[in-house]
């Protein structure tokens, strides 16, 4: 079958990315969707199962950082588009060990960028469309949004080199006329997430009657988006999104971490059956990140006013949805959470 257009989504095999491909190949049969993954740690196949014998899809297995690989890639399949999501993507990682963000968020982004550049003699109808964060906005107080024109002021490792990757995918953009996108979204949840972050941890532990680590006073702020909410506004702007623009993505939907855990806690109770007040009881203060952000909050107006995106759910219901599908996948997150999840579970949060 002839395609109508090649897309290589990078970091297919991950949290958002198995959600972006899912959605992909199922809504356009037309398009030949190319998965690149390294499968590192939070890169897993078993996310993709429901879709791996489609005929408009392929996983290859390989390393953005690698030059002659993507290289031989972007020969191999005449990409028409790039969506790039391949990152090391846990903030608490990065300060353990920054080295590994500085590889693959940076040198990675300049890895494929260089490829586009050099494949695409003629940019007509191409698009190299680079997913972001908030967190390269730095940190809010107890008011305001992020907006586009936000200055940036990453704080963690994490967000340092996702701000450098953008910077960059922008000034190839300038300087080489290649035609990118950029979006920076705030916290996704949903299923498939790697339960080193706040949510599928919190969920992990209370299945297990562990305690749930709160940093610092819990008073952090996040702004939470259902993960198939994202992986639309990526679809849309991948289509729609102006060349050389930022759109960013937000749910309008903050908590505080301390609230968000006490719902959670409360969904659970209700889920396994245990007594209201049960989970909350495991509720442990750790010490605190260091250099933690307080606050992110978007300010979602340009998306919403330009592509009609809007969030299709609010997280009381997405947190439910949550929980119920990791307690139907248990297998799932006992896969992941054994072997080397045991030693960074010890290694960040002592024997637990
Ligand atoms: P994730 O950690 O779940 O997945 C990252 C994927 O990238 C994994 O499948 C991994 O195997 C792959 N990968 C890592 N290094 C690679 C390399 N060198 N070559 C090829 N593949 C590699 O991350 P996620 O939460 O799905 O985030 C995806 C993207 O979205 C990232 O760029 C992240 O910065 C961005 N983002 C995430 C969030 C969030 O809340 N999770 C919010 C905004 C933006
Ligand atoms: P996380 O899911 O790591 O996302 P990010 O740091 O990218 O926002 O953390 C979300 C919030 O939850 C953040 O304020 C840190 C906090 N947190 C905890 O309190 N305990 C934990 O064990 C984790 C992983 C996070």
């Amino acid at each position: 079958m002839a395609f109508q257009q090649t897309i290589l989504i990078t970091g297919g095999a991950g949290f958002i990315g198995s959600h972006l491909v899912r959605l992909m190949v199922n809504s356009h049969p037309d398009y030949h969707i190319v998965n690149l993954d390294k499968l590192t740690y939070a890169g897993n196949l078993e996310n993709l199962k429901d879709i791996e014998g489609r005929p408009n899809y392929t996983f290859v297995k390989g390393d953005i950082t690698n030059e002659a690989q993507m290289q031989q890639l972007f020969a191999a399949f005449q990409f028409d588009g790039v969506i790039h999501l391949a990152a090391e993507s846990h903030v608490d990682r990065s300060i353990s060990n920054p080295m590994s963000f500085i590889e693959t968020n940076i040198v990675g982004t300049v890895v494929l960028l260089n490829a586009a550049r050099y494949h695409w003699k003629d940019t007509t109808g191409k698009r190299f469309y680079h997913i972001s964060t908030d967190e390269v906005y730095g940190s809010l107080g107890d008011t305001g949004f992020f907006t586009e024109e936000t200055a940036y002021d990453p704080r963690s490792p994490y967000s340092a080199s996702k701000a450098s990757s953008d910077h960059l995918v922008r000034a190839y953009y300038h300087t080489y006329g290649l035609p990118v996108a950029l979006s920076n979204c705030s916290n996704n949840y949903g299923p498939y997430q790697f339960p080193e972050k706040l949510i599928p941890l919190m969920i992990n532990n209370i299945r297990h009657n562990k305690p749930l680590p709160v940093y610092g006073d819990g008073l952090y702020t996040r702004d939470w988006l259902w993960v198939e909410d994202h992986a639309a506004a990526i679809d849309l702007i991948y289509h729609k999104g102006r060349v050389g623009e930022t759109y960013n993505i937000g749910g309008n939907n903050e908590w505080k971490n301390i609230d968000l855990v006490h719902q959670l806690c409360d969904i659970m109770d209700g889920l396994l059956g245990r007594q209201a007040g049960v989970s909350r009881s495991l509720i442990s203060f750790v010490k605190d990140r260091p250099g933690h952000d307080r606050r992110y909050a978007i300010d979602a107006s340009k998306i919403r006013r330009e592509l009609g995106w809007e969030p299709s759910i609010r997280a009381a219901e997405g947190l439910r949805r949550t929980a119920e599908w990791y307690l139907e996948n248990t297998e799932w997150l006992e896969r992941v959470t054994s072997g080397a999840y045991q030693q960074y579970y010890e290694h960040q949060y002592g024997e637990g």
